[in-house]
C-alpha cells in the first residue's frame, strides 16, 4: 500500500510545465516541475470550475488555471487569495533524477487536502 512506483524522469517533464498521468479512476494527476526542477503532484482539476491545471503556466511554485487564470499553489493544491478552495495534492518523492508518487494514488487514491480545506469539487 504504501509503495512508491517511478512515473518518470524529472528533465521528461516540460519545465513551468505539466504531464497529465492517466488513472483508472479518481481522475488524472497533474505533474508540474518548476524553474528549480522541484516537481508536485495535484488532480488535474481545478477548485474553481474544473479547469485542467496540466494545461496552466507555471510560475514560481504555483500555477495559473487555463480556464479563468486561478492561481493555485502548488504545494498545497489551494487557489491563492482572494480566490479559495483547493484541489488533492499527491505526494512526491524525487531521487537521483526520477519522480515516484504512491503507487496507492495511481491506482486511484484521494490525494489529501488541507485540514479545513474544501474543494468545490462540482465539474
Ligand atoms: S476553472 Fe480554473 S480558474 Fe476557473
Amino acid at each position: 500500500m504504501d509503495a512508491w512506483t517511478e512515473i518518470c524522469r524529472v528533465d521528461e517533464l516540460p519545465r513551468l510545465g505539466a504531464r497529465t498521468l492517466r488513472r483508472p479512476h479518481g481522475g488524472d494527476i497533474a505533474v508540474f516541475r518548476t524553474e528549480g526542477d522541484e516537481v508536485f503532484a495535484l488532480l488535474d482539476r481545478c477548485p474553481h470550475k474544473g479547469g485542467p491545471l496540466s494545461q496552466g503556466l507555471v510560475f514560481g511554485r504555483a500555477v495559473a488555471c487555463p480556464l479563468h487564470n486561478w492561481t493555485v499553489a502548488l504545494d498545497s493544491g489551494c487557489a491563492v487569495a482572494p480566490d479559495h478552495g483547493c484541489t488533492p495534492a499527491f505526494e512526491v518523492r524525487v531521487e537521483q533524477g526520477r519522480v515516484y508518487l504512491r503507487a496507492q494514488a495511481l491506482a486511484g487514491g484521494a490525494g489529501t487536502l488541507p485540514e479545513a480545506a474544501g474543494s468545490s469539487g462540482d465539474v
